[in-house]
């Protein structure tokens, strides 16, 4: 459903400001979303000036220096630092990235941090993920097969077949592209947006799956699939440059190919 005013308890205060320490050599203004469920108040930008040269580069080096010696209130999901677990997806500058593979030099001026947009917040800068993980439980990520397996159990794939799954088994699953597209904010709910559909084709361009027509089926759908407009957000918002776009266009064809 598509709300076109905010209400009155989602508007954005201004919150505190924390100085940088004294002799600091290179300081820097955070300004970072504050929601917190428990204290009935609205959310607010917290203002956080630290001193870089004593922080490491990546603007999750700064959060987590935040948290450590500032504010150990401030909420953030991280885990691996090194753009594998996907979990540290957030808005940064204006665009959807990871926190721990964005440099804070390539931002100009105040570095602002706001959740992953038009997503439910559970606190601070974590989103509720539980809608985009339900769809992903729909689309049945796992290999099925009905053929009985060979006796060593390995199901071999050529190179050529094995290539077919570049550019999809590298997603991480951080939601940064779902996130970015305008199809996916108004229609959410019923569409599953680039992350679920890329990893639908995953599962479709895979020469060992026996179930192709059924995951063709299932996404002949006027939402489901087709809230694709192409508008691109979504490749030009992947942390990991993947092109879900595209993977979108091939399930697209291959509904196409099979009528004609
Ligand atoms: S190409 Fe499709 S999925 Fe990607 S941002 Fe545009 S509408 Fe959304
Ligand atoms: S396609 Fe890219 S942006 Fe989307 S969930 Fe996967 S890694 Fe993240
Ligand atoms: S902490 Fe794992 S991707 Fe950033």
């Amino acid at each position: 459903m598509v709300a076109f005013n905010l209400p009155a308890n989602s508007r954005i205060g201004q919150g505190q400001t924390f100085a940088a320490p004294a002799d600091a050599k290179q300081a820097r203004e955070f300004r970072i979303y504050r929601w917190n469920p428990d204290d009935g108040q609205n959310p607010r930008m917290d203002s956080y000036n630290i001193d870089l040269d004593a922080c490491g580069p990546m603007v999750l080096d700064a959060l987590i220096k935040i948290k450590n010696e500032v504010d150990p209130t401030l909420t953030f999901r991280r885990s691996c630092r090194e753009g594998i677990c996907g979990s540290c997806a957030m808005n940064i500058d204006g665009g959807n990235t990871l926190a721990c593979l964005k440099p804070i030099d390539e931002v100009k001026g105040a570095v602002r941090i706001t959740p992953l947009p038009h997503m439910p917040v559970v606190k601070d800068l974590v989103p509720d993920l539980s809608q985009v993980y339900a769809q992903l439980r729909s689309i049945e990520p796992w290999l099925q097969a009905d053929s009985p397996a060979p006796p060593d159990g390995e199901r071999l794939q050529s190179k050529e077949e094995r290539a077919k799954l570049d550019g999809l088994w590298e997603c991480i699953l951080c939601f940064c592209c779902s996130t970015s597209c305008p199809s996916y904010w108004w229609n959410g709910d019923r569409f599953l947006g680039p992350a679920v559909l890329l990893q639908a084709y995953r599962w479709i361009a895979d020469s060992r799956d026996e179930r192709t027509g059924e995951r063709l089926d299932a996404l002949e759908d006027p939402f489901k699939l087709y809230r694709c407009h192409t508008i691109m957000n979504c490749t030009d918002s992947c942390p990991k440059g993947l092109n879900p776009a595209k993977a979108i266009a091939e399930i697209k064809k291959l509904i196409v190919e099979r009528v004609v």
